[in-house]
C-alpha cells in the first residue's frame, strides 16, 4: 500500500497525522473514518495556488456531495473555497454550520419547491439551474420572499469521458442539465435572462468524475466558452461566468496514475485562456467544483479484524467489522482499493486474502484478492484512500451503527462525528399503539 499524506512506519505500527492508529482505535472503536487533516489542506493548497490566471477571477466551490460533515465545511471555509449542495439535507447541514451562505450553490435535476424556498429564503450565492422548468419555479420563490436570485444553466454539453458508467454525467442520454443541441436552447436561455427575478450568471457543466483525461476537460472548456460566445452574440448579452464543474481523478491503487493537481489545474487554466482567446470572448469569473480531489486520499478507514475463512472452494476471507455500509464503492462501481494490517507493518508473510464485511450480502466485499500482511482477531486493517464518497453513501443496512469520523493533525485527533447510537438507530421509529389484528 501506497503511504498517503503523514502516514508514517512508527516501529511496525502506521501512524497518520502523528497519532497511531491502536490509539485510535482504542480511543474511538472501529470502524472509524480518519481524515489526515494535513493532507486535506495540502490538496486544497494545491488547487488554490493554480488554479489562478490574470484574465479572469477563479473559484473553487468544493462539492460538498463527496464528504460533508459540520467540521468539514469549517476547513472548507477557512481555505476561502465555496461549496455546493445538491439536497436539501446538505444545504441545511452547511447553513446549521455558519457558513457564509453567500458562498452556497444549489445544484440538483429535480428541486423540490421546499428545497427552491430554502436556498432564496437564506439567499444563497447561485441555484444551478438543472432544467427550463426550474427557471419558473426558482423566480416563483423569489416574488414570494422578495428577493432576487443569481443563477446559472446546467448543460449537457454532450462528452463522454472515459470513467465509470454510473458517474458519466454529459452523455447525449444523462439525466442532467439542458443539451447544448437541443433545438430550443437559445428560447431556454432566454426566457431566464427575462424573468426580472433571476439574475442569470452563465452556464455550468460537469463531465463526470474519476477523469484522468485531461482532453476531455480541455474539450468541455472549449465548447462550454464557444456556446457562451454563441448565446451572447444571439441574445447580445454579456455572461459573466463559466462553471466547469468537477470530476478530477485520484489515485487509489496502482492501476491509476498519480495526478499532480497543481499540473491539471494549470493545464485547465491554459485550455480556458486558450478558448477565451481565440473565441474572442472575455469572462469575469470561471469556477470549478472538485469533491474527490480534495478528500478521497486523505480519508482512510479503520476496521477491527474479526475472524478469517478458508471457505471450499480455496478462497481465504479476513472478516472486518464495518463493509459495504461504511463503503459501497466496491460493491457499486467495483472500485478498488489498497489495504494493509496497520499495526503489523513489519510482519512479512503476506497472502492472498479476501477483505470481507460482516453484512448479510455476498457483494460485501471490501478488496477481493488482495496481498495482505498476516494478520490475526484483534488486529487493525487500514483501507486508504475511502474519504470521497465513502461516509457520504453510507448506510445502515442490517442497522449497521454509522461509524465516528476523527480529523488527526500534528499528534491531535478532533472527534468531528461520533459514532452512531442504538437510540439513534431507532429513535424514528413507531410501534402501533392500537391493537391492529
Ligand atoms: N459538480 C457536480 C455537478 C457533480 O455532480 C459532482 C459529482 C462534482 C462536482 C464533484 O465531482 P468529483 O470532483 O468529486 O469527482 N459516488 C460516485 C461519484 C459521484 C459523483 C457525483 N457528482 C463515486 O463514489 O465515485
Amino acid at each position: 500500500m501506497k503511504y498517503l499524506g503523514t502516514m508514517k512506519d512508527i516501529d511496525g505500527v502506521l501512524e497518520i497525522g502523528g497519532i497511531s492508529v491502536k490509539k485510535l482505535q482504542k480511543e474511538y472503536g472501529t470502524p472509524l473514518y480518519v481524515y489526515d487533516l494535513e493532507l486535506m489542506e495540502n490538496k486544497m493548497k494545491n488547487i488554490k495556488s493554480s488554479f489562478k490566471s490574470d484574465r479572469f477571477k477563479t473559484t473553487i466551490v468544493y462539492a460538498s456531495k463527496a464528504y460533508l460533515s459540520k467540521g468539514m465545511t469549517q476547513v472548507v471555509d477557512r481555505m476561502g473555497f465555496h461549496i455546493d449542495a445538491v439536497s436539501s439535507g446538505e444545504l441545511y447541514t452547511i447553513l446549521s454550520s455558519n457558513f457564509p451562505a453567500k458562498k452556497i450553490h444549489m445544484h440538483g435535476n429535480n428541486k423540490s419547491l421546499e428545497e427552491i424556498d430554502m436556498c432564496v429564503e437564506n439567499e444563497i450565492g447561485s441555484i444551478i439551474l438543472d432544467n427550463r422548468f426550474e427557471a419558473d419555479r426558482v423566480a416563483e420563490a423569489c416574488k414570494k420572499f422578495n428577493k432576487k436570485m443569481n443563477v446559472m444553466l446546467r448543460l449537457n454539453i454532450g462528452i463522454d469521458a472515459h470513467t465509470h458508467e454510473y458517474i458519466k454525467t454529459s452523455k447525449h442520454s444523462s439525466k442532467f442539465g439542458e443539451s447544448i443541441f437541443d433545438r430550443d436552447i437559445v428560447s431556454i436561455v432566454s426566457e431566464i435572462i427575462q424573468k426580472k427575478e433571476l439574475n442569470f450568471l452563465g452556464f455550468h457543466c460537469h463531465i463526470g468524475s474519476q477523469i484522468f483525461d485531461e482532453m476531455a476537460f480541455c474539450e468541455g472548456i472549449k465548447t462550454m466558452v464557444e456556446f457562451t460566445k454563441k448565446i451572447s452574440q444571439e441574445l447580445d448579452i454579456v455572461i459573466p461566468e463559466i462553471n466547469i464543474g468537477g470530476g478530477f481523478g485520484v489515485r487509489y491503487t496502482e492501476e491509476d496514475t498519480d495526478v499532480d493537481l497543481k499540473k491539471i489545474m494549470k493545464k485547465i487554466i491554459g485550455c480556458l485562456e486558450e478558448s477565451l482567446e481565440s473565441a474572442e470572448l472575455t469572462i469575469e469569473n470561471v469556477s470549478i467544483e472538485p469533491g474527490r480531489s480534495i478528500v478521497a486520499q486523505a480519508g482512510s478507514t479503520l476496521y477491527t479484524v474479526g475472524g478469517e475463512k478458508k471457505t471450499f472452494g480455496g478462497e481465504k476471507y479476513i472478516f472486518i467489522d464495518g463493509g459495504m455500509t461504511d463503503n459501497i464503492r466496491p460493491a457499486l462501481y467495483q472500485a478498488k482499493y489498497e489495504c494493509i494490517v496497520a499495526n503489523r507493518l513489519d510482519e512479512n508473510k503476506k497472502e492472498i486474502v479476501t477483505l470481507a464485511g460482516k453484512c448479510c450480502e455476498s457483494g460485501d466485499i471490501i478488496a477481493k484478492n488482495i496481498k495482505l500482511n498476516r494478520c490475526v482477531a484483534g488486529d487493525i486493517v487500514l483501507v486508504s484512500c475511502t474519504g470521497a464518497y465513502g461516509h457520504s453513501m453510507s448506510s445502515n443496512y442490517n442497522k449497521a451503527l454509522r461509524p465516528a469520523v476523527v480529523f488527526v493533525k500534528n499528534g491531535k485527533s478532533y472527534l468531528i462525528s461520533k459514532r452512531e447510537t442504538y437510540e439513534e438507530l431507532v429513535q424514528n421509529d413507531f410501534m402501533f399503539n392500537e391493537n391492529i389484528d
